[in-house]
């Protein structure tokens, strides 16, 4: 299973620290050309690896840590997102509700990336938590992950536990995933920045 992040800002950084602290091998990709992004890339840890943002999205799995409003570019550099599994890390913090057809944001998102599975998570901490090693006195830093396409969550939760963390499944976007949604500047319903689940 391959993986790339695409957005290599605050939280494609952090994600990618995670991925190197696990040694998985993470692509990395923004706008920029995959040269200008690979001194950074190579800091964080030699399987981290730069690309341009086409290679990054041959990639099985994507993460996606971009500003709300640019997944639609992103959505549009493939012609089919058939067989992907997108991993939604964006928050539509700001955007009014109305701007969103009524729609909970990653529910938005999915229609953009038409034919992908796409599952939210790693977009409830903040990113210079996300950055920290999810393993702290013996527990696991929480994360929470939802899709309208449950078959899609077991293996991103799978991922997850494998960079150190404990994801908890909670549904679909309009069930438990709506907690973790931002809807024009009100944040869910529950602040989570400090769970943890301890290691079973
Ligand atoms: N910061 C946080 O603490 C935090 C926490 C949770 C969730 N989030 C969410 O995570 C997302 C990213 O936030 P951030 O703070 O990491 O933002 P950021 O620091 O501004 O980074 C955004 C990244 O996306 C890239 N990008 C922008 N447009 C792109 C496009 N069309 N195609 C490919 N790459 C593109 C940018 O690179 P170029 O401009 O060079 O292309 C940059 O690398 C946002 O949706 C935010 O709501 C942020």
């Amino acid at each position: 299973m391959s993986y790339a992040i695409v957005g290599f800002g605050k939280i494609g950084r952090a994600l990618a620290h995670a991925f190197a602290r696990k040694n998985i091998d993470v692509t990395v990709a923004s706008r920029q050309p995959a040269e200008a992004l690979a001194p950074e890339a190579r800091a964080i840890g030699p399987r981290v690896v730069a690309r341009s943002l086409q290679d990054a999205l041959k990639a099985d799995r994507i993460i996606l840590a971009v500003p709300f409003g640019e997944h639609r570019e992103v959505a549009k550099a493939l012609p089919s997102w058939e067989g992907k599994t997108v991993i939604d890390a964006t928050n539509a913090f700001g955007v009014p509700p109305e701007e969103l057809d009524g729609l909970l944001s990653s529910a938005y998102v999915a229609k953009a990336f038409a034919g992908a599975k796409l599952v939210k998570g790693f977009n409830h901490l903040g990113a210079a938590i996300l950055a920290t090693d999810p393993i702290v006195e013996g527990g696991h830093r929480v994360v929470f992950l939802s899709s309208d396409d449950e078959d899609a969550i077991a293996p991103v939760a799978d991922l997850a536990k494998q960079l150190g963390f404990a994801p908890v499944k909670l549904g679909k976007f309009d069930e438990g995933g709506a907690l973790v949604h931002a809807r024009g500047r009100t944040w869910g319903q529950l602040i989570f920045q400090n769970l943890f689940k301890k290691q079973q």
